[in-house]
């Protein structure tokens, strides 16, 4: 019987046995799958005609790694060691044939077999950092003795896994297959396993290897420093290091006893409980209920874009970067010229960096054309409006897009916060109207806010979510309102801030909470950066909020070198500004308020429950589908850190029940709309439930 369990085959060809793992959709590391292995092995151990086996999967890909849907639930034997030593002690040659990407588990799988050979495109990496862990199957003592100290240090902190070409060049593949193809790779792999038969080589197990593991000195200083920005708040990285510290200086045995100590502690901790979560939340993401995967899309051979500035210009790199041709139209040749400047500067930037390379700069201007006639948009597939944030002016511009856009092109706005209903009304489409909300800088941010109207069709919102897929963007669907999902938080944030710096607190206090807590900046800082007068206009300005008077004080943020903050004309390092402080105790003595020392734990509730609160109501609402979705926004639009889910995760963990204790609380002391508490957030805080347990909703 082939069939060994329900994912697993074994199937002898003469002298070669072929293990074939069958476990859709990326053959992670299941209980029949660690079952079927290990039987497999065992059975071409025991079997006195088989001089060879070899390890290959079927489908997309070589085993993804462990299955991480069974982390959340009680073992289930076999454990994966046991397959693992099966392979290692065999005394026949293992050859791993590896397609697709080895990740994780199925690295240290593809490590325990004496050779590899892989498929031209195959990928190898250690990705467990993004999940908060480490390779917990003995890849963290592995690895280093393959590929020497520094090149697993790269790996495993980043978890980006290298390709073919570099994985043989650094020893972690012994061959590499001449082409593509399920056939291609195991006939390689047989080939190589008769070679290894026919030349009687040794078979050297990976764990026995110390020739690789002399290092620097001061190779784990470097990587600390290295990463030490990048990987602010989190643990993993750190645990990492030290278990190639401990591969580097310990016998192969008492090294694993230390993965295994530092993987339980991991595993254990809530940063790895929100990083898994956040891996399913991003797919879940793409799910949208009432629009069926076959839904059919409209391709986007060509894309126009309306506004050449900040945001118009990120916008049309990110379809040049992927080989879309698009248009940019600005409304006189000066601003044309300043945009189309500014991304060339873009693109030389990055390539002065190395993370393009100079030809690329010219390939992707040459995707860029400029224009100052709308006409030029006749024959685009996609239509994205980025001009200043004015109703009155986006209506006007889609009507103009009605006249001029091919049937069935897509029209989108990048408000951050306008009516898409209002602006889809100005056209005769309004089905071919959404809103793609792109992040700044357009071009480097991760998120886009896909706003679905009141009358978008199936096939536009599923084309749109298709397009941000293929530039490289986690979408998210979302409902109109106000500020959408992640605006419309962040204005709730906004206000307890300004009513805080009135009663006391400085806008250096509650940057710091909030870096603290593991946003890359605190919200004045990030003002600061966006610049102050967004949206401020002399004329109307009266002086009746920090902001304003802000403005009104010739304060525009980093821009002009003063804001919240002062800014070091070299350096660009921030002070906080006394005169800042002092502006604002005045402006809270003028209306009554006395000045009074607020706790960090004050402000970082203050900051972040009203936001958890308006994520209730936005779920309430249908705004968002899914409490993972506002996470997904929240991680990639803003910044809030990964390593504790996103707000509403957050807010799971720390108990539903508090946080509405908590807010009605302050409700009762503070008032105000936004800490009126969401009749959702209370019906859970009362049952005991949790936002991760709602599901999706539409
Ligand atoms: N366990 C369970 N399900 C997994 C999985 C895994 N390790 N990896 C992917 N999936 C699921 C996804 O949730 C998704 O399910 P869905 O279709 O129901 O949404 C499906 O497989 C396809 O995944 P993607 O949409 O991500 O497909 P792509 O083709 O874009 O990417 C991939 C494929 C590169 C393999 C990507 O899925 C990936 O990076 N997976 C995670 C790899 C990983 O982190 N491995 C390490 C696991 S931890 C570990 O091994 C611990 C060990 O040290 C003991
Ligand atoms: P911007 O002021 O940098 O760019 C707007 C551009 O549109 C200017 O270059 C202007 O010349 C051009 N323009 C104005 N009217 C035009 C017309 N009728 N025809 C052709 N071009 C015209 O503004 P920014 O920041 O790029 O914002 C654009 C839109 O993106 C706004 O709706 C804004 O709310 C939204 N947005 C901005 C974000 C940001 O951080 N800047 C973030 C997300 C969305």
């Amino acid at each position: 019987m082939p069939e060994l369990t329900q994912s697993v085959r074994l199937d002898v060809d003469g002298e070669i046995a072929v293990i074939t793992i069958d476990n859709p959709p990326v053959n992670a590391l299941s209980f029949h799958v660690r079952q079927g292995i290990y039987d497999g092995m065992h059975a071409a151990a025991a079997d006195d005609a088989v001089k060879a086996v070899v390890l290959i999967c079927a489908g997309r890909t070589f085993i993804a790694g462990a299955d991480i849907t069974e982390f959340s639930k009680p073992p289930v034997p076999p454990s994966l060691q046991g397959a693992q030593d099966a392979m290692e002690n065999c005394t026949k040659p293992v050859v791993a044939a590896v397609h697709g990407t080895a990740l994780g588990g199925g690295l240290e799988v593809a490590m325990c077999a004496h050779f590899r050979v892989a498929a031209p495109g195959a990928k190898f990496g250690l990705p467990e950092v993004k999940l908060g862990l480490l390779p917990g199957a003995g890849g963290t003592q592995r690895l280093p003795r393959v590929t020497g100290v520094a090149k697993a240090l790269e790996m495993m902190t980043s978890g980006e896994p290298i390709g073919s070409a570099e994985a043989l060049d650094c020893g972690l593949v012994d061959r590499v297959a001449d082409a593509e193809g399920h056939d291609a790779l195991l006939a390689a792999a047989v080939g190589f396993a008769r070679q290894v038969l026919a030349e009687g080589r040794p078979l050297t197990r990976i764990r026995d290897r110390s020739d690789k593991l002399a290092h620097d000195p001061g190779v784990f200083a470097d990587i600390r420093q290295k990463i030490a920005h990048r990987t602010r708040g989190f643990l993993a990285p750190e645990y990492n290091i030290r278990c190639i510290e401990a591969a580097a200086t310990l016998p192969f045995d008492e090294g694993l006893a230390v993965e295994r100590k530092l993987f339980g502690e991991l595993m254990s901790g809530n940063q790895s409980k929100a990083q898994q979560y956040y891996f399913f939340a991003e797919r879940e993401a793409a799910k949208i209920p009432d629009i069926p995967k076959d839904t059919p899309i409209t391709k986007v051979g060509k894309a126009g874009v309306l506004g050449g500035g900040t945001m118009g210009g990120g916008i049309a790199m990110n379809f040049a970067n992927v080989g879309i041709p698009v248009t940019i139209v600005e409304r006189d040749e000066e601003s044309l010229a300043r945009g189309l400047s500014v991304i060339r500067k873009n693109y030389e930037r990055s390539a002065a960096r190395g993370s393009i390379s100079s030809d690329d700069v010219g390939t992707r201007m040459a995707l860029i054309s400029g224009s100052v006639d709308k006409g030029d948009f006749h024959d685009c597939d996609i239509l994205v409006e980025a001009v200043f944030e004015d109703l009155e002016l986006k209506k006007s511009v889609f009507a103009e897009f009605d006249s001029i856009a091919k049937p069935g092109a897509i029209l989108a706005s990048n408000t951050s916060a306008l009516d898409v209903n209002a602006i889809a009304a100005a056209t005769t489409r309004p089905e071919s109207v959404i809103g793609t909300h792109f992040f700044s800088p357009a071009n480097v941010m991760k998120l886009c806010e896909v706003v679905r109207g009141e009358k978008t069709a199936p096939e536009v919102i599923a084309s749109t979510m298709a397009l941000a897929k293929q530039i490289n963007k986690i979408a998210v669907l979302v409902g109109v309102c106000h500020g959408f999902v992640g605006n419309r938080m962040l204005f709730m944030r906004g206000i307890e801030g300004e009513k805080m710096l009135l009663e006391g607190a400085t806008p250096a206090q509650i940057d710091k909470v909030i870096h603290d807590f593991g946003f890359p900046m605190g919200p004045y800082a990030m003002n600061d950066l966006a610049g102050l007068d967004i949206g401020w206009k002399a004329e109307k300005s009266s002086g009746s909020t920090v902001r304003e008077l802000m403005c009104e004080s010739g304060r525009r943020g980093q821009k002009n070198g003063r804001g919240y903050y002062v800014y070091d004309p070299e350096t660009r390092a921030a002070t906080p500004d006394p005169e800042v402080e002092e502006m604002i105790r005045a402006f809270a003595r003028s209306r009554g308020g006395e000045p009074r020392t607020l706790s960090d734990q004050e402000i970082l509730e203050r900051c972040l429950y009203p936001m958890v609160n308006e994520g209730a109501k936005i779920l309430e609402e249908g705004i968002a589908i899914r409490a993972s979705d506002i996470d997904v926004v929240w991680i990639n639009g803003y910044g809030w850190p990964l390593y504790t889910g996103g707000p509403m995760f957050w807010a799971d963990t720390i108990g539903l029940a508090e946080v509405a204790a908590r807010i009605n609380e302050n409700h009762a002391r503070l008032g105000g709309e936004h800490w009126k508490i969401s009749p959702l957030l209370q019906r859970l805080a009362d049952e005991g439930g949790t936002f991760q347990k709602l599901g999706a909703k539409r």
